[in-house]
């Protein structure tokens, strides 16, 4: 029977979802585990699901012979070493948009929260202070919302965005279909001076690091605000801050910081701590339980597609071949070395058992070739014996 080990409480979606797959031997185990304690847990399983916090090193991965998956309940995936992963022929899963409806929200309620000025009027409040002025405070109705990046969070902001009477424009290096009634504009200056809310949702690294620097974040109008839910190296943290502590700028909402705390033990240090009208949150904008539900039912999905038919569609580190259900007797799974003539060995290998192929499909990525073949009979022990035997066999697998 297949085997899944679920650790770090993972949502209850995740199993509900596999039991539908008729998936009846799942072992739950509320933390994350390392050492003896992680390989003796995962000995004899044939996937296992993780959060952020159990790591899978290449040498943890390399004495787990069993293991055929691995689904990360989570965004990110660098608590694998995905170049062991892919050398053993272990596809690896993850939920990279789970989250963006939650993303989304958060930002529309963080630009009508600092248009009214609200955290500053919520912090006088609290200290007894009865402030009722209406100066400086603006509805979003037919104000310019300028989204930088217009991708799968971005084009979301904006459709919302629409829907409590904002303009939108946005600006994105790659050709965008806009949605709605979103422009595209030619550079991101033009957004910077024409936006009265801008708000980041492009990929971090390298590229966009400091892309909202001093002389971009001057080019903004005096009432606008800035929110950064995406990566917290995409802004000049200091010139923000010297553009909040001056006036330049009506106000902003960060997520997401270029140096944030490991965990909850560690203080949060920011330049930006104290100052009026400014929403900091400890990167929380993915976070809400339907994005956990919805992460649990995808990457559960995924799993139970890849355990039953070896399809591997969205894997982030294997050659990804499309979901087909399986109609046949037997359907083989192949993990070979991405060389000349192990298609060719093996469909021979096939013909020799006098077996007819019904489909087959191959894909390949880098170093690996993965090909799922259908054949309307049983296999025989010893052509699969064969099959793993060829010498650019990785993996060889009978579903
Ligand atoms: P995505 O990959 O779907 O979209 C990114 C878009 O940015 C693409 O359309 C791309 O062409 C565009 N882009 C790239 N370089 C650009 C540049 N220099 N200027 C303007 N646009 C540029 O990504 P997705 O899923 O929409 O995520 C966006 C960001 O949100 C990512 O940085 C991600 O890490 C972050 N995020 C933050 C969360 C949080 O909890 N705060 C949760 C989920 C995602």
């Amino acid at each position: 029977m297949t085997k899944i080990v679920l650790l770090e409480k993972i949502h209850a979606s995740a199993v509900a979802h596999l039991q539908s797959q008729g998936f009846a031997d799942i072992v739950q185990i509320p933390r994350a585990l390392s050492g003896t304690e992680l390989t003796d847990a995962l000995s004899d399983a044939d996937a296992v699901g993780i959060r952020s916090n159990t790591h899978l090193s290449g040498e943890t991965l390399n004495g787990l012979s069993h293991l055929r998956t691995i689904g990360c309940f989570c965004i990110g995936t660098n608590q694998v070493d995905l170049t062991a992963a892919t050398t053993l022929g272990i596809p690896v899963f993850n939920a990279p948009f789970s989250n963006t409806r939650s993303v989304a929200e958060l930002v529309i309620a963080q630009a009508i929260l600092l248009l009214r000025r609200i955290p500053e009027k919520n912090v006088r409040t609290h200290r007894g202070l009865w402030d009722k002025s209406a100066q400086g405070a603006y509805e979003v109705r037919n104000k310019v919302l300028g989204i930088v990046g217009y991708g799968n969070i971005g084009a979301q902001v904006g459709i919302l965005a629409e829907s409590v009477g904002m303009r939108v424009c946005y600006y994105d290096p790659e050709s965008k279909l806009p949605l709605g009634n979103a422009r595209p504009l030619p550079t991101l200056d033009a957004l910077m001076e024409q936006a009265d809310v801008v708000t980041l949702h492009v990929p971090g690294g390298a590229a966009t690091e400091n892309l909202i620097t001093q002389e971009r974040i001057a080019l903004m109008k005096s009432s606008a605000v800035l929110i950064n839910a995406a990566r917290g190296k995409v802004v000049d943290i200091d010139a923000l801050n010297r553009a909040l502590r001056d006036k330049k700028l009506a106000g902003a909402a960060l997520d997401v910081y270029p140096a944030e705390p490991r965990s909850e033990k560690e203080e949060f240090i920011s330049p930006l701590r104290g100052l009026e009208n400014v929403i900091l949150t400890p990167h929380i904008g993915g976070s809400t339980e339907e994005a956990q539900d919805n992460i649990g039912r995808e990457v559960a999905d995924k799993l139970a597609r890849f355990l039953k038919a070896g399809t591997t569609r969205s894997a982030v580190n294997f050659p990804e071949i499309a979901h087909v259900e399986k109609e046949v007797k037997s359907r083989i799974l192949h993990v070979h070395r991405n060389e000349p003539g192990v298609i060719a060995r093996m469909n021979a290998d096939f013909a020799a058992s006098g077996l007819n192929i019904v489909a087959q499909q191959l894909q390949t990525r880098g170093a690996i070739g993965y090909a799922i073949t259908d054949v309307d009979d049983a296999i025989s022990a010893d052509l699969m014996t064969t099959l793993c035997s060829e010498p650019a066999t990785i993996r060889c697998h009978l579903v």
